[in-house]
């Protein structure tokens, strides 16, 4: 039920938005997670938190950053990144994730891969066994090179699809001007390391959406009973 699995999400980024200590630089993740995660924050820099830098990673989270009060910086203006909070599509044991589901990730991949403290924010139906069974890889493309791209991504065993949106004919663009693709894996992603790597190894590509040790917490909200914990 997503009115539930919002306040999944609620719990944990009310929870992750503790660790910010003043002084800090903070990354902001892309999609309805980090957006909560962003409002929180909002609330904190408004009262006690002070002198802290915000990094966002799309138009998104920019947008909601000067929506709730918070002034976001050019990542090239800052020197590091202290913590970095975001969603993930699916997180398995570890640590491991597929992004991409709002076609973020590859900003999101900078931002969360140079943080000292990568903070990883989902609710309890977002934690898979094996990824990729579900969710598909999400994998952003040059506009030009797409044909060669998508038959180098059928040679490593994928299904590939260009993603295209409900209210936008034609292929959905990311915020970097390029096309997404979404390549489902009918088995699963049994190396999720060696995929990346094939993957971001075409001529092409990118980025894609598999994050491999980037993550170094994963903050779970999960609804044990009536109570909602984070684990
Ligand atoms: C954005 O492209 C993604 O990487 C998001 O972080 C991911 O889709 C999670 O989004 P939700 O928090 O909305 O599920």
């Amino acid at each position: 039920d997503p009115a539930e699995q919002d306040s999944l999400k609620r719990a944990v980024a009310r929870k992750a938005v503790e660790l910010v200590q003043p002084g800090m630089v903070v990354g902001l993740g892309t999609g309805s997670t980090s957006s909560m995660a962003i409002e929180e924050l909002g609330k904190l820099a408004q009262n006690k938190l002070k002198d802290v830098q915000f990094v966002a990673t799309s138009y998104q989270s920019r947008v909601l950053s000067r929506q709730f009060g918070v002034k976001t910086m050019d990542l090239n203006d800052v020197n590091h990144i202290d913590i970095a909070f975001d969603g993930a599509d699916e997180v398995d044991s570890n640590m491991n994730l597929i992004k991409g589901g709002g076609a973020a990730h590859t900003m999101e991949k900078v931002v969360d891969s140079i943080a000292k403290h990568c903070v990883i924010l989902v609710d309890e139906t977002k934690v898979v066994k094996t990824l990729g069974l579900t969710f598909p890889v999400p994998v952003e493309v040059l506009p030009f090179a797409l044909a060669p791209v998508l038959r180098a991504l059928a040679a490593l065993g994928g299904q590939p699809e260009i993603r295209t949106a409900l209210r936008k004919d034609g292929p959905v663009m990311s915020d970097l001007g390029n096309m997404i693709v979404d390549v489902r894996f009918p088995d699963g992603v049994k190396n999720p390391a060696e995929l990346e790597r094939k993957i971001n190894m075409i001529p092409g590509v990118v980025e894609n959406g598999l994050f491999v040790n980037v993550a170094h917490t994963v903050l779970v909200g999960t609804k044990d009973g009536e109570e909602t914990s984070v684990v």
